[in-house]
């Protein structure tokens, strides 16, 4: 049995980590989790959010499943997620946007994926205050990770048989930080002659996803960009509870869905569990395990295709525990 770290997180999070592990169950998955807490839940008795039996889990581990995990704003800590992203250094974010046949959505046929530069830009955590007058944010922007989160783009491009990659930047406005990051790119390209290279503005970006977003294939881009431009991606397929997140490193991996820990509604057995199901199907991927995985998308996607046990947020009435049970029938039967 392999050993994965599970983090079940806050807010929807251990209602939909409960359901993934209700489903590997039933798919007799050959893993083993390792639950640890962390997140504003821990606060009170471990004094951080973030206690060092899950940085030791995880490290241990190599592999990680995480739940969503609420940031408080202001009191002086930092996120959790950025955290852990940088301790472990997972430069690499990858979210893959594909339509789902039973949603209806405005498009249909998307399949594109953003890579989000993951250490880096706005998120570096460089910020100060000029007296009571002003505050500052420092992006940053080098070309060892620019360069490595190009490869990262082109590689997948080359995995998955794609044909386009488009750099997402506003060089035209930060010539120096974006311009570099282009440069990068740039480089990096020369060494994929079979691949197609766009450049675009990330404004023009926006309207080109929602006018033709089947148009897009993999968007490469900084740490800001990325993150706002994956929630945008996610709309376009039918919305954060679809849209699975790989947070990937030399050494270690953590899976976790795009969107956050959604208090308003949490505890309430009405969440989609989905984005963090395919962000574990990815992750049985990355452990070889594929054919699990593709016993669980299967039954999945049947189960969208069915239309009859949706959740709410894509339409439907069904429960989260009632969603997940049809895929648990489908898996047994
Ligand atoms: P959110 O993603 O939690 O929620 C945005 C909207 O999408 C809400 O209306 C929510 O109900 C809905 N939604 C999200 N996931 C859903 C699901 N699985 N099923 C059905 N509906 C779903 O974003 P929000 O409200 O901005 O953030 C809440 C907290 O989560 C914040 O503290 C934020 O910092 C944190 N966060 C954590 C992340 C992580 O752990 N990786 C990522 C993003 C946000
Ligand atoms: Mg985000």
């Amino acid at each position: 049995m392999r050993v994965v770290t599970l983090i079940p997180g806050d807010g929807i999070g251990p209602e939909i980590s409960e359901a993934v592990v209700k489903i590997f169950e039933a798919a007799k998955v050959p893993i083993e989790w390792e639950i640890v807490q962390a997140g504003a839940h821990v606060m009170e008795v471990e004094k951080t959010p973030l206690p060092r039996a899950v940085i030791d889990s995880i490290e241990k581990n190599k592999v990680a499943l995480k739940g969503p995990i609420t940031t408080p704003i202001g009191f002086g800590f930092r996120s959790v997620n950025v955290t852990l992203r940088q301790t472990f250094n997972l430069y690499a974010n990858i979210r893959p946007i594909k339509s789902i046949k039973g949603i209806t959505s405005r498009y249909e046929n998307i399949d594109l994926v953003v890579v989000r530069e993951n250490t880096e830009d706005l998120y570096a955590g460089i910020e100060h205050q000029i007296g009571d007058v002003a505050a500052e944010s420092i992006k940053i922007v080098t070309k060892k990770a620019s360069e490595r989160i190009a490869k990262v783009a082109f590689d997948l491009a080359i995995k998955q048989h794609r044909k386009l990659v488009t750099a997402v930047h506003k060089a035209n406005i930060m010539k120096l930080s974006d311009g570099l990051f282009l440069d990068c790119v740039r480089k990096i390209k020369a060494d994929y002659p079979s691949i197609d290279y766009h450049e675009q503005i990330v404004d023009a970006m926006c309207m080109n996803l929602v006018m033709n977003p089947q148009k897009s294939d993999v968007l490469v881009m900084g740490n800001l960009y990325g993150d706002i431009l994956s929630d945008l991606c996610a709309g376009l397929v039918g919305g954060l509870g679809l849209v699975p997140g790989a947070n990937l490193g030399d050494e270690v991996a953590i899976f976790e869905a795009v969107h956050g820990s959604a208090p308003d509604i949490a505890g309430q057995n009405i969440a989609n569990p989905t984005a963090l199901l395919q962000s574990s199907i990815l992750m049985l991927r990355h452990l070889n395990l594929s054919s699990y995985a593709n016993q669980i998308e299967k039954a999945m996607m049947a189960v969208y295709e069915d239309g009859l046990y949706l959740t709410k947020d894509v339409g439907g009435e069904a429960t989260l525990s009632s969603f997940t049970e049809q895929i648990i029938e489908k898996i047994i039967k």
